[in-house]
């Protein structure tokens, strides 16, 4: 089944599960109510057309259950659990990584100011944990719930651990492949990571299983973040819908960065974080393709995206869905947006 005809399935349940639990209605915090609106892609803000996120870890909750063999809908709280961390996490780190752009409009700090912005990140982080709660409501055990619970906020730490480093070594002179794959798996791995395991939790399915859908989340989300920072140089921002230099200009650590630092002794001068704002971003790019850098990190996204694939293999999922969950593997390597 294509993507699109996947997502025309089952966004409108994973849409209308995550307004449920956002609700609001109380005319004074209706600008309260309006950053939440406007971050998850709802209504506008003033011009602007509205754009929501691809929803891709929800997605692959609900297809994971299904390839464990549940109905897909049982996983639905735990779907827009992780959609919901992940807005919080965004709205944090569009501040964290002074980003203006997010989903091709401003984002939430840049209309709003950094205070409300942190303030509105905090009220979907906790969304996140009363979505979970509904999992009683889908016929779930308090086991199932309390080991959902847990597994949620393991990810979290995880992922504020990820960011952590992630903002540290900006101004690290010397970051190497295993640290930046350690960075990367906590910010960005361990959440599709639990996207993928909470599906199979909903399933029934046991520990054992549940590890091997843990595997291919936690790959399909190094692919994907690898693909994240390829965008995040070579990307046409009118597609991605967010600036096309940030990554640069706050001297990420991405993995063509790190690449082209081992390599490249004039890069080395020019992204040196005593030189911000000396390296202009066409002369970085420059200096960083001479060395291959963007044919090595798309070797990489290929080979962990493979290795997704067997773990997915490995997990023996029930055949319609594992053509699904191959197919969101393959369209999420590559992508332009
Ligand atoms: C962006 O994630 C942040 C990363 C972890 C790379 P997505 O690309 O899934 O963001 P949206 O939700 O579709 O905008
Ligand atoms: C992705 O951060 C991880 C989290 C938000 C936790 P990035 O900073 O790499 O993602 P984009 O490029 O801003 O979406
Ligand atoms: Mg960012
Ligand atoms: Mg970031």
């Amino acid at each position: 089944m294509p993507l699109a005809t996947l997502f025309s399935r089952y966004l409108p349940a994973i849409e209308n599960e995550l307004r449920a639990v956002v609700a609001g209605g109380d005319p004074a915090l209706a600008e309260f109510y309006e950053m939440l609106n406007y971050h998850m892609g709802w209504v506008e803000h003033g011009q602007g057309p509205v754009v929501s996120g691809k929803r891709i870890r929800p997605l692959l909750t609900l297809l994971t259950c299904s390839a464990a063999g549940g109905a897909a809908e049982r996983a639905l709280p735990a779907a827009a659990a992780v959609e919901f961390i992940h807005n919080f996490s965004l709205i944090h780190d569009d501040i964290q990584d002074n980003s203006p752009e997010r989903r091709g409009r401003p984002t939430v700090w840049k209309l709003w100011g950094q205070p409300q912005a942190i303030n509105a990140g905090d009220a979907l982080f906790t969304l996140a944990h009363l979505a979970l709660q509904r999992l009683a409501e889908r016929g779930h055990s308090a086991q199932t719930s309390l080991i959902a619970m847990s597994l949620l906020d393991e990810t979290c730490l995880r992922l504020t651990q990820g960011q952590h480093l992630d903002m540290a070594f900006e101004s690290r002179e010397s970051v190497t492949v295993a640290d930046y794959m350690q960075m990367i798996e906590s910010k960005t791995g361990s959440l599709i990571a639990a996207s993928a395991e909470l599906g199979a939790l909903c399933a029934g399915a046991d520990e054992a299983a549940r590890a091997q859908y843990r595997a291919f989340g936690l790959c399909l989300g190094l692919a994907f973040q690898v693909r994240d920072d390829i965008l995040g140089i070579w990307g046409d921002s009118a597609v991605t819908g967010k600036s096309a230099a940030t990554d640069i200009v706050t001297r990420k650590k991405s993995l063509p960065i790190v690449y082209g630092l081992e390599r490249n002794e004039s890069l080395r001068r020019l992204y040196a974080p005593e030189c911000n704002g000396g390296g202009s971003v066409g002369e970085i790019v420059r200096a960083l393709e001479v060395t291959g850098a963007r044919d090595y990190a798309e070797a990489e996204e290929g080979r962990l995206s493979e290795t997704a694939l067997t773990h997915l293999a490995e997990a023996k999922p029930e055949a319609e869905a594992a053509v699904s969950l191959r197919q969101l593997t393959g369209e999420l390597l590559g992508r332009r947006q």
